[in-house]
């Protein structure tokens, strides 16, 4: 939600913000803007619209600083407009903020403001940051690059909420702070100039070399010099990451959008999340997580909590866990987890998975969790995302970056991952030596499988070709096969806004079957051979009705419908990473005939860091 970026060494700044808000527009995209500063003064070009759109504003180009700050929203308060754009400034222009998160008590702030005399130009919760910053500044006893920073830690110590924020002044042209409360944020150095973001990626081009900045840590950044510092004004050091992310990895590399570049990735991202983790005739190696025998016995359930794709993987791994741990496992969305009191304490080990590490909802879960006494393990594609720093252990996916609204090669790799994590506990427990030794042989086996599966994609296409003006498609599946559907519906709704349902086949005739009528498209996933032919029962009810069908197996079976996709064989419990691919290729295809914007679909942003 909302991306920002800042640059401050000897360049000219305004196409690096550029460039790097192209990068982020994954994040937010109903309005841009940067600013920059020229002979102590702040030049703001702001606009309602996308990035390229602020890109082409006439005199866009004449800004010549080499410090700035730019932002791509995803509007929350306030409609996208010009005056509800970032940057946002204080009533006298001597600092301009941009902000990504969201200010709970910006009502009160703006009531505390207007009493000494500040006025709004915005419906925004962010413009109250730089005039409590002005307010501050100038009622502080402290001088130079003191006085700015201590302005800013007094404005944050009242903000409740979250927020990134990069703050420029006009009278430190030379200087800029930043800061984090639960979004995210990222320093990257190079020579003589220092690059900020809301993540790696957008940057990677220009350095490998990243801090990576906790709650409350104020970076005072100079072109070659960043000083650290805590709430207190006291100054500490802290530890330079060098990325090896691939520059490569954030570009579309020919292909024309990111998510049709990331779902071919799977092969090779699929390949990273295994690395050496499993090989056969050796036990799993999970040096991250020492949960032992005698805690992994003591545990009650699994709890795994997680938001949308993320949550899809999860409803894999319950099946994963419980047939290969013997441990009950339960799924939840975070949104609800969090506003309930979830019977769990010291015996329940949490899982949460998101590919972002930024997701509110997720930590929130995660922290509720902690609260009661259980242990947690995140799951995250994002190395030092929020989660990893709360959590008592991480897993990283190595699925690479994954740029696209519409989450697939996480996917896949979260699967895989819950799939290793669950082989980890089974070896320690000392059970199901047989079905574990079958189940390494068959992830290792995956990666060349979905290059199967990808080498041929012109049925999906032409299917899709033909149904793209539908307006209901229905998914089905049984047992692992069901969350497949679950996760080929969302796909379709959210980058092709065809309205979409999924529902266990068997459930079809309990209601929703009524809806089936000639021409309705259905979906069907069968990968389960104890379960073909009653799958197969439920698909004839609905083709009976009328409906045409578009079936994804690796299943042998006579009938005939409509379009069969045949996908290779693999153990049950991971067939839902073969058998997503189809589905997710099927709604980027839908998506193209109707002329959407794949990458960046409508009222979506990647990482959704509010409530
Ligand atoms: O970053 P996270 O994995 O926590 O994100 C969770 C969901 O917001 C995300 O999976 C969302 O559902 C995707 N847009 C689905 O494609």
């Amino acid at each position: 939600m909302c991306g920002i970026v800042g640059y401050i060494g000897n360049k000219k700044a305004e196409p690096i913000l550029l460039n790097g808000l192209s990068r982020l527009e994954y994040r937010g995209y109903d309005s841009a803007g940067i600013a920059t500063i020229e002979n102590t003064a702040i030049k703001t070009i702001k606009n309602k619209g996308r990035v390229a759109e602020l890109a082409s504003m006439p005199n866009i180009d004449k800004l010549n600083g080499t410090i700035g700050i730019g932002h791509t929203r995803w509007a929350t308060h306030g409609r996208p407009s010009s005056e509800n754009s970032h940057p946002h400034m204080d009533n006298s222009n001597k600092f301009a903020v941009v902000h990504n998160g969201i200010i709970e008590n910006y009502a009160d702030l703006r009531d505390f403001l207007k009493s000494h005399n500040y006025f709004f130009l915005s419906e925004t919760d962010t413009e109250v940051i730089p005039n409590l910053i002005h307010f501050h500044y100038i009622n502080s006893k402290f001088e130079g690059e003191k006085r700015f920073l201590k302005a800013v830690i007094d404005t944050c110590k009242m903000l409740k909420g979250s927020f990134a924020l990069e703050i420029i002044c006009s009278d430190f042209p030379d200087n800029m702070v930043v800061v984090r409360k639960d979004s995210p944020l990222v320093i990257g150095k190079g020579k003589d100039e220092c690059y900020i973001s809301s993540d790696i990626p957008a940057i990677l081009s220009f350095t490998k070399d990243f801090y990576l900045l906790n709650n409350f840590e104020y970076a005072y950044i100079s072109r070659n010099n960043i000083k650290f510092f805590e709430n207190d004004l006291k100054e500490f050091n802290k530890e330079i990451n060098n990325i090896t992310w691939d520059a490569g990895a954030a570009e579309k590399d020919g292909y024309p959008d990111f998510m049709l570049k990331e779902i071919n990735e799977q092969p090779k991202s699929i390949r990273e999340t295994i690395g050496s983790r499993i090989s056969l005739n050796k036990p799993t190696v999970l040096d991250e997580i020492d949960l032992d025998k005698k805690y992994l016995s003591s545990i009650n359930k699994i709890c795994i909590v997680a938001c949308g794709t993320a949550m899809h993987a999860g409803l894999a791994g319950k099946y994963i866990f419980e047939a290969i741990c013997e441990i009950p496992a339960e799924v939840e969305a975070a949104s609800e987890f969090r506003y309930r009191n979830p019977i769990i304490n010291e015996k329940t080990l949490c899982i949460f998975i998101t590919q972002s590490g930024e997701t509110a909802d997720t930590i929130a879960a995660l922290n509720l969790a902690k609260s009661k006494g259980a242990k947690t393990i995140a799951i995250s594609n994002v190395i030092g995302s929020s989660i990893t720093r709360e959590a008592d252990y991480t897993l990283y996916t190595h699925a690479g970056p994954e740029i696209a609204v519409a989450s697939t090669k996480a996917y896949t790799s979260q699967i895989v991952l819950l799939a290793i994590l669950a082989i980890n506990f089974a070896e320690k427990l000392g059970i199901n030596s047989e079905k574990i030794a079958e189940l390494k042989d068959d992830i290792l086996k995956l990666p060349s499988q979905i290059e199967e599966v990808l080498k041929d994609t012109s049925k999906i296409k032409e299917f899709a070709n033909k149904i793209y003006k539908e307006k209901d498609v229905f998914y089905i599946g049984r047992g692992i096969d069901y969350t497949v559907a679950l996760e080929g519906s969302l796909k379709l709704k959210e980058i092709s806004y065809v309205h979409s349902e999924a529902y266990p086949s068997g459930e079809l005739k309990h209601g929703a079957i009524a809806l089936i009528e000639n021409g309705v498209t259905l979906v069907s996933i069968l990968t389960n051979r104890l379960l073909v032919e009653k799958s197969i029962s439920n698909i004839q009810e609905v083709v009976t009705r009328g409906a045409k069908t578009f079936i994804v197996t690796n299943q042998d079976f006579d009938n005939k419908f409509d379009v069969i996709i045949r996908v290779p064989k693999t153990n049950t419990l991971i067939a839902p990473v073969l058998s997503v691919i189809p589905l997710q290729l099927l709604a980027y295809y839908i998506s193209k005939e109707k002329g959407l914007d794949v990458d960046k679909p409508r009222n979506l942003a990647k990482s959704v860091t509010v409530e």
